[in-house]
């Protein structure tokens, strides 16, 4: 790498937010996973695709201020509010959407629209039907990108990238002991799968070690015609909740 690329590698770092870095030992260079080559169109403007990275002692305050004003991808040209996240931040269990809509736009929170409301119901009600003591405001609930895409189309790969950075920050911060990807981008972003929901859903996977379980996009399940996914999401709930609420299982299977 030249002395100009490394500037530029250290400039963009230093933009995230990320100040001290912890070099890992030497050892073997870890390649880029699979999904990252070659480099998609859309993210050639990016020049460099990057492992993420967390400072030493980060909070979500501090990343959140690390956020700032964004100006970093073109979602910031239409958006109202920046949706960082919200929810319990010593919560077990962390779910992670694809982005805002119009709702979380204008209400800078997570989930509060129809998608949002049906999300409440399927963790309240799975608890409720399994006597679980799990209410919404348990968890901690966040996004792929924070700003919502136009038309709410799905984020390009540029985008969810450097948005991924924040996204990856939070999840180091709040170690959760499960994650819960809704839907094919967030499970994208998370795994760098090129596998369909239907076919990761109900397995158990891993994101840095934390077990994860993909599931139908609220917002899937709102179409009519979905009621098997349904019954098929509530199945993906059960497993996450008896798992993270039961203090005695540290693996999930
Ligand atoms: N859909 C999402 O993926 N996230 C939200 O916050 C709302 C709807």
């Amino acid at each position: 790498m030249s002395a100009e690329e490394l500037r530029r590698h250290l400039e963009y770092f230093q933009d995230l937010g990320i100040r001290e870095l912890n070099i890992a030992k030497p050892g073997p260079i870890q390649p880029l996973p699979a999904a990252a080559k070659p480099i998609p169109e859309e993210t050639k403007s990016m020049e460099l695709i990057l492992p993420p990275l967390a400072p030493a002692g980060d909070t979500l305050a501090r990343i959140r201020e690390d956020i700032g004003d964004c100006k970093r991808c073109r979602l910031c040209q239409e958006r109202k509010s920046i949706v960082f996240g919200s929810g319990n931040e010593r919560a077990r269990l962390v779910f992670v959407g694809e982005g805002p809509g119009a709702d979380e736009d204008e209400q800078g929170l997570p989930f509060v629209g129809r998608a949002g409301q049906l999300l409440t119901q399927m963790i309240d009600g799975t608890a409720a039907k399994d006597n679980l003591p799990l209410r919404r405001e348990d968890v901690y609930i966040c996004n792929v990108v924070k700003c919502r895409p136009p038309e709410n189309r799905t984020p390009q790969p540029d985008e969810m990238e450097m948005c991924g950075q924040f996204l990856y920050r939070q999840l180091m911060v709040l170690q959760p002991k499960a994650i819960c990807a809704l839907g094919a981008t967030a499970a994208k972003a998370l795994l760098n799968s090129k596998e369909g929901v239907t076919k990761m859903r109900g397995n158990w996977q891993r994101w840095n070690g934390i077990p994860l379980m993909v599931t139908y996009h609220p917002s899937y399940l709102l179409r009519a015609y979905n009621a098997e996914a349904k019954k098929e999401a509530w199945l993906d709930l059960r497993k996450l909740f008896h798992f993270v609420l039961d203090p005695a299982r540290t693996e999930p299977e």
